[in-house]
């Protein structure tokens, strides 16, 4: 770290309910500091679980400098490893996606059980011990169909929000879920521009007219929970009533939140007509107008969760101007493509939208990479979501300087 950079002295100098100082967006340092303290400490989600269904199948996933192989094992539990060999550590799985028996070594074809054990290692020395060179592994973690890892050491505690997981994605059957389409993106901007953008719908009229078609923009609908809308509280009450968990639940340091928001109007899902995309449901919700289920846990994930489908997105980031913005659209397994639901229907409203968020966040980091740009202030009654991840975000990362043991302790 050159001496010019103080990431403590910008993060206390920062002014509140205002963009972030121009070298959180921008500074190679600055990044490196967000992957060492935040994705490389926190769970971050990976893969669905219904992705790899059967053993043997595995994918791989790359956060900064770590890649991991996830693999469900013969007794179908999923496991992570780091895609690195305990001989010399070559790469061990060159492909993103793939199925296996064993994993085996493309350099001198060390070969590994789907559980890490170390199983064959040609001629190696007679005080060898195969099992002290099982595969390194990573922490993971498969909540309702939804797989995170974890390539800190000492995972932080995770309890807390895989008892929510478990409560409120109960009526929606990701495990019974298959993948129908996924799209990777990548947007010319700093991971957290692409948060802030997410967390407000002060853009959409501008930018969105796909998704304004079913996507409310009133804040108060998914904000902060902080203001009460009678709308979104009788919506609530009717999906509970019908066994659908929804309340509003910011949870630990507002890390993640849930809340089921209806749609506009009488909308059923994401499409352009506002009728379901999938006439064979992933959700037991015996209603289809029951809105989306929102959920964000940062830093890497938001997903809504319709009656009839879910997406799921995937924020990772490549470097101090460019991240990874994956979008996968689960319909239950059985669900035929051009029988019960129509691909394009399916996916349009946020294959477009996703380009949308794309151009107004490069625009957006375009505009900060000037040094004319200074800070501006949030709207508290549109951008509470982006204040919030803000807020999140530098007391996320002020404890990790106030105090190194909260590096591990998250
Ligand atoms: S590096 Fe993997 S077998 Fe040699
Ligand atoms: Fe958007």
């Amino acid at each position: 770290m050159t001496q010019d950079f103080d990431a403590p002295s910008l993060l206390a100098e920062r002014e509140p309910n205002h963009s972030l100082p121009r070298p959180f967006y921008t500074d190679p340092r600055m990044f490196e500091l967000d992957l060492e303290r935040i994705f490389y400490r926190d769970w971050l989600f990976a893969v669905p679980a219904c992705e790899i269904p059967k053993a043997g199948n595995y994918i791989t996933y790359k956060v900064g400098l770590y890649s991991v192989i996830i693999v469900r094992g013969t007794d179908g539990v999923i496991r992570a490893f780091h895609n690195s060999c305990r001989h010399r550590g070559s790469t061990l799985c060159r492909n993103q996606k793939g199925s296996a028996p064993k994993i085996v070594c493309p350099y001198h074809q060390w070969t590994y059980d789907l559980d890490g054990r170390l199983l064959w290692a040609r001629e190696m020395d007679a005080d060898f011990d195969p099992s002290k060179h099982g595969l390194n592994p990573v922490h993971c973690r498969e909540l309702n169909g939804l797989v995170y890892i974890c390539v800190a050491d000492e995972a932080p505690s995770f309890e807390e929000f895989a008892a929510q997981v478990a409560r409120y994605l109960a009526p929606h059957d990701l495990t019974n879920s298959k993948v129908a389409f996924e799209s990777t993106i990548i947007e010319n901007g700093n991971w957290k521009l692409v948060w802030e953008n997410n967390r407000e719908c002060y853009h959409c009229a501008g930018n969105h007219p796909s998704l304004c078609r079913t996507f409310p923009e009133d804040p108060k609908l998914f904000g902060t929970g902080k203001e009460h809308s009678p709308v979104l509280d009788a919506h609530i009450a009717r999906c509970e009533e019908a066994g659908a968990p929804s309340k509003f639940l910011l949870g630990e340091n507002g890390r993640w939140r849930f809340v089921r928001m209806p749609l506009l109007g009488s909308s059923e899902s994401y499409t352009m007509d506002g009728k379901v995309a999938v006439t064979k449901p992933n959700s037991s919700i015996p209603f289809r107008d029951a809105g989306a289920l929102l959920l964000y846990n940062y830093p890497s994930t938001w997903n809504h969760f319709l009656s009839d489908h879910a997406i799921l997105f995937r924020v990772t980031p490549i470097s101090a101007t460019e991240t990874e913005v994956c979008t996968k659209w689960l319909v239950h397994k059985d669900a035929r493509e051009g029988v019960d639901y129509d691909l394009k229907r399916l996916t349009e409203v946020w294959v477009t939208t996703n380009d949308e968020d794309r151009v107004v966040v490069e625009n957006n980091q375009q505009g900060i990479l000037s040094p004319g740009y200074r800070p501006g202030p949030y709207s508290s009654a549109q951008e509470g979501g982006v204040i919030q991840f803000v807020e999140w975000y530098a007391a996320r990362l002020g404890r990790t300087f106030a105090d190194p043991a909260a590096l591990a302790a998250e």
